[in-house]
């Protein structure tokens, strides 16, 4: 059962919630949700033997995977029809997790995996730095998620793309290449084109233009075709930026200037917390935001098993989901908790100055109550994971 604790509460009317509990055993009282939460986020231990200051991250390789299944296994039920899970992890156990999520979930579930420069300097001290993690990506339904995942919102650095060298009154425009890999043309694709200046272009060897030669001329004729500044240059076709699409689509790879660093994690910590020891494993909340950006909405909901410093849900209220967090450790008082608390307030750091952040909102704090048998089955390698739970 999970009651709720009004002195770490802030009221306002609201379905967000930070539960203090074994995840384990507090997602079994969360079937209320079924089918709601449109995106889970975890950021699990990662089983990479360190001891932090708030948790152990040094299990047996048979303990953490078995943990971490029955985990993913109570929030299956939990996903949308449009949903997705995401899956924080690094090099020592992305190969076993893979596995057992696929098994969990289904290999056809499987979206995509994104690797994250979690570390723009270099480790001289290892053998290899290591500069990155890895975020496992699963849909409950995969075509419904391609269907209805956003794009991402156009950056300054692909709006720079974009000129207008020839004061074209329809605006800012790009140039694509006007010819294509020869592969699958048609003879009508082969042709001569000659430039404003008289010189004569033909597609390269192995390639075929986009366009057959009566609406090359026209497209010519439109000013759609560009021959560079002097006339004379191979054609390429403009591409105007009132036309291009309302996003972009995501990448796999993630690098740090564009969505954070450990680092910066760690110094927003420290500036929310500075009188406390720093949470060691924060993730930024531009990583999160990624995540939420293509994942969901405004209003939907979104949930964290595994709460930590409370990233995901201080991105998730800022942009205006509604949440849910768990985590087993009693420091999700002073850093969760407290975060929240300093976020309905206003709080500056973070993504708040992109997205102008005022505060606003609040919040419900949960403890699990109801004693739990918490032996949990360590021998799912057999997997018959699926078998017993379905
Ligand atoms: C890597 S940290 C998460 C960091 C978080 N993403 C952030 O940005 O601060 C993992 C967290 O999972 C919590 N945890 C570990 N096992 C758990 C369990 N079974 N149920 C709930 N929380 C758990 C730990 O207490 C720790 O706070």
């Amino acid at each position: 059962m999970l009651e709720k604790i009004d002195k770490y509460s802030v009221f306002v009317d609201t379905e967000n919630k930070i539960i203090h509990g074994d995840s384990f055993n507090v997602l079994d009282e969360l079937s209320q949700y079924n089918n709601k939460v449109k995106c889970i986020y975890i950021d699990p231990p990662y089983n990479n033997g360190e001891k932090y200051t708030h948790y152990d991250d040094q299990s047996s390789h048979e303990d953490w995977i078995n943990n971490i299944s029955e985990i993913l296994y109570k929030l299956k039920p939990l996903l949308s029809d449009n949903g997705s899970i995401w899956i924080s992890i690094d090099d020592s156990e992305v190969h076993y997790l893979k596995v057992a999520a696929d098994k969990i979930f289904g290999r056809e579930k499987f979206v995509t995996t994104i690797i994250w420069q979690q570390r723009t300097t270099r480790e001289n001290r290892k053998v290899f730095s290591n500069n990155h993690e890895y975020i496992l990506v699963y849909a409950a339904n995969k075509k419904l998620f391609e269907k209805t995942r956003n794009l991402l919102p156009i950056t300054e650095e692909i709006l720079a793309r974009y000129k207008n060298p020839d004061n074209d009154p329809r605006g800012l425009w790009q140039s694509v290449s006007a010819n294509v890999q020869a592969g699958h043309a048609v003879a009508s694709q082969f042709y001569e084109i000659t430039s404003p200046s008289g010189k004569k272009h033909l597609p390269p060897n192995g390639r075929c233009w986009v366009y057959n030669e009566s609406r090359m001329l026209k497209e010519i004729d439109d000013k759609n075709i560009w021959f560079g500044t002097n006339g004379n240059c191979v054609p390429r076709i403009k591409k105007f930026l009132v036309t291009a699409k309302a996003g972009v689509t995501p990448e796999t790879i993630w690098l740090g200037k564009d969505v954070g660093t450990t680092k910066e994690a760690k110094k927003h910590i420290l500036k929310l917390f500075h009188n406390m020891p720093v949470f060691d494993t924060p993730k930024p909340e531009r990583l999160i935001q990624r995540i939420l950006d293509i994942a969901t909405n405004e209003n939907d909901l979104v949930l964290d098993a595994f709460l930590g410093s409370g990233s995901t849900l201080s991105t998730a209220h800022k942009m205006n989901r509604k949440y849910i967090g768990i985590d087993i450790g009693d420091h999700i008082i002073d850093y969760a908790v407290k975060r929240l608390q300093l976020v309905v307030q206003g709080e500056d750091g973070g993504i708040s100055k992109d997205i102008c952040w005022e505060g606003g909102g609040g919040f419900d704090f949960y403890q699990l109550v109801k004693k739990h048998n918490t032996v949990r089955t360590q021998d799912i390698k057999s997997i018959a994971i699926s078998d017993r739970r379905q």
